[in-house]
């Protein structure tokens, strides 16, 4: 950790990030349109090394609306073979910047019928079925305690600001529970049928583990799924990830405008 921290702390001249956001597949284009400097993962001590060509994976630091923000731009996912511990060990950098809000963003399928393709959720609370949990391991205490409560990862504060930013902006915006899978596979009919009994209004598989390191340093977490396609169902449509990209393109204006309105609010 220390040795992360000089690196990024010597390339950002004192800017000292207070909110942190990880954008989500097709998501990343607010860290192109606000970036006062980056820094790729590939350089950065201790982060997962990108192998794939032309894969944006970068730290992007930035002033948005008036606020310092650090972005990730492309996050790892526990289905490339890497650890719970190194996918979340970025969000444990954040706080060590310094970082109180982190904004967590996903594409995901959607479980329940009131979530249609195109929609922003706003996560209220998970389900972690992905069969393995962050913080297993040795606990660090300078981070937090051994058994971390975990009553409101998201908090109703941010939830109800971001309710009233998507109101003012005119955008509809939907409240739910994030059920995540590991992946790489898609669910299958049975399995959404499943996580819609268990109370899932949306599935993916991204966020948690970095929602729970994130609550556990406390960090205060907001989390906006984009719906990208109802998830399988018997007698649906097929899915596939070139899918997913295409209808996060279709909605990344309204997320952009969206985040950037809620980052002024905070
Ligand atoms: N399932 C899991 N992850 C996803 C989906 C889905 O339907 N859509 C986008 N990410």
């Amino acid at each position: 950790m220390e040795d992360t921290l000089e690196f990024i702390k010597g390339k950002i001249n004192n800017f000292s990030p207070e909110i942190g956001i990880i954008l989500g597949s097709g998501l990343g284009e607010l860290a192109d349109k606000y970036c006062d400097i980056s820094i790729s993962y590939n350089d950065i001590p201790n982060f997962i090394k990108s192998t794939v060509k032309g894969h944006k994976g970068r730290l992007v630091f930035a002033e948005i609306s008036g606020k310092k923000v650090v972005m990730m731009q492309g996050r790892n996912h526990y289905y490339e073979g890497h650890t719970m511990k190194e996918i979340t060990y970025p969000v444990k950098v954040m706080k060590k910047l310094g970082v109180k809000t982190l904004i967590l963003t996903n594409a995901a399928g959607g479980v329940s019928e009131k979530m249609k393709a195109g929609d922003l959720m706003l996560i209220t609370d998970h389900i972690n079925f992905m069969g393995a949990n962050p913080l297993v391991g040795p606990n660090d205490e300078t981070l937090g305690e051994r058994f971390p409560d975990m009553t409101e990862i998201y908090k109703k504060k941010l939830i109800e600001l971001a309710e009233k930013c998507a109101k003012d902006l005119g955008i509809n915006i939907k409240e739910g529970i994030y059920f995540a899978n590991s992946g790489p596979s898609y669910e299958t009919p049975a399995e959404i049928r499943m996580a819609g009994m268990l109370g899932a209004d949306a599935v993916g598989m991204s966020t948690v583990p970095e929602a729970i390191v994130a609550n556990y340093c406390g960090l205060n977490v907001l989390g906006i799924s984009c719906i990208s396609n109802s998830a399988s169902k018997s007698g649906g449509d097929k899915l596939s990830h070139e899918d997913v990209i295409e209808t996060t393109n279709k909605v990344k204006e309204k997320f952009k405008k969206l985040i950037v309105n809620i980052i002024e609010k905070l």
